[in-house]
């Protein structure tokens, strides 16, 4: 039977409707709200392109179940981490690094990355590779990564 639920996304209350109480933040991110930064990789929690934030802790979306959500917690995804006119530092370095190249990591790796660095300011590079060494980059583009997640770190 089809219920509904209030969520917080991106700072503001949404209505999302489900009829399996187990189906995948994701799916209402995507589907429902059409919020595209979060993707589907593996959709079994192994690769982090489906990454947002859940009270601040970057989750996989794929593998949270939206009644396990509650109304108070707040979710973000890569859409309301900053704005194309104020884009998150994270956001900003991985533009000025140019890390991307299908993209399709990027969310994942955007959001562990500011995660991670709201809890650790002055990270070696060796913490910071240790922090993404659970998000997979099929394109190799990790040095990139890396050297954007370390330009952040100086900015944040
Ligand atoms: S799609 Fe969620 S971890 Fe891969
Ligand atoms: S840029 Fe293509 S998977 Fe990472």
């Amino acid at each position: 039977m089809a219920q509904s639920k209030t969520l917080n996304v991106n700072g503001a209350p949404v209505t999302i409707r489900f009829d399996d109480p187990d189906m995948p933040l994701l799916y209402a991110l995507r589907n429902d709200l059409a919020l595209h930064g979060p993707r589907f990789g593996c959709g079994l929690g192994q690769c982090g392109a489906c990454t947002v934030h859940v009270d601040g802790r970057a989750v996989r979306s794929c593998i949270v179940g939206v009644s396990s959500v509650s109304e108070d917690q707040k979710i973000v995804t890569l859409e309301g981490l900053g704005t194309p006119d104020r884009p998150h530092p994270v956001q900003k370095a991985f533009i000025d690094a140019q890390a991307a190249q299908c993209g399709y990591c990027i969310n994942g790796m955007i959001m562990e990355s500011a995660a991670y660095l709201a809890a650790h300011r002055t990270p070696s590079e060796a913490e910071i590779r240790r922090a993404l060494a659970n998000n997979l980059c099929r394109c190799g583009t990790h040095a990139r990564i890396i050297d954007a997640v370390k330009r952040a770190a100086t900015s944040i």
